[in-house]
């Protein structure tokens, strides 16, 4: 029976193919405020800006291409039973092949009403516009999960982390919870792997790698050992 290996992801595996971090010191927290595009006071206070951040956001994830590390971990399935739970809402990981991607924090090419958060539909190109409903005749909005929203996944998240043999963390600072909880669900027994240039703080954990580097190389690296085994 193959190991099961859980990866973790994060803004970092995905700013070599052009997308900005939210954290780093240029990352898109600095040039926006969390509060007037992500949470849904936001959106109830100006729709049209959280409809225009967030059609910037999907213009960039249309344009980007995965790159190597997206394409790395693909490689990862012939050996082993993996699955990565992605904080990013790009879907770099699906177009690079990967099979099992569970997004805790939405993905940008859907959409969801705003009266019935199940009522989910794919967005054809990047604009969503306002006037655009379902078939309540609600306005649909990003299929986001934004600050103060619950987070429906994680219980299936931390379920996977629980039953990881290696867990991979990559490109993520670890400052959001409930998504940065989950390494602590990890067996002490199983592999601990983070790689990220700034390696984020992390205390108590067993059995711990970790590689300070870029995605793009690092990703690439620790692949090629774990395939060699
Ligand atoms: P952050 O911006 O907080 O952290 C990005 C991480 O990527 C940092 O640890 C960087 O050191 C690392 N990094 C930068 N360049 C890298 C590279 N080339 N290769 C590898 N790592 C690199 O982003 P997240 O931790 O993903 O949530 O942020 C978590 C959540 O906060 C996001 O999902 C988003 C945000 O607010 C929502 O919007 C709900």
């Amino acid at each position: 029976m193959k190991q099961k290996l859980v990866v973790l992801t994060g803004a970092g595996i995905s700013a070599e193919s052009g997308l900005q971090t939210f954290r780093d010191t240029d990352g898109l927290w600095e040039g926006y405020d969390v509060n007037e595009v992500a949470t849904p006071q936001a959106w109830s206070k100006n729709p049209l800006l959280v409809q225009h951040f967030y059609n910037l956001r999907r213009k960039a994830c249309l344009e980007a291409q995965p790159n190597a590390a997206h394409k790395a971990l693909v490689e990862l399935e012939a050996r082993y039973d993996v699955v990565i739970i992605t904080q990013n809402i790009d879907n770099l990981h699906e177009r690079a092949g990967s099979s099992r991607v569970v997004h805790l924090h939405g993905i940008i090419t859907k959409a969801q009403s705003s009266a019935d958060p199940y009522l989910i539909y794919d967005i054809e190109g990047w604009e969503l516009k306002m006037g655009a409903k379902c078939e309540k005749g609600s306005q649909l909005r990003p299929h986001i999960v934004w600050f103060g929203e619950p987070v429906p996944m994680i219980e299936t998240a931390a379920d996977l982390a629980s039953r990881a043999h290696i867990f991979m963390v990559i490109g993520t600072s670890l400052a959001v919870y409930p998504a940065a909880s989950l390494i602590h669900y990890v067996s002490h027994t199983s592999e601990k792997i983070i790689i990220d240039p700034k390696i984020p703080p992390v205390q108590g954990l067993t059995n711990l790698e970790v590689v300070a580097e870029k995605a793009g190389t690092g990703v690439p690296k620790v692949v090629k050992q774990l395939l060699s085994r």
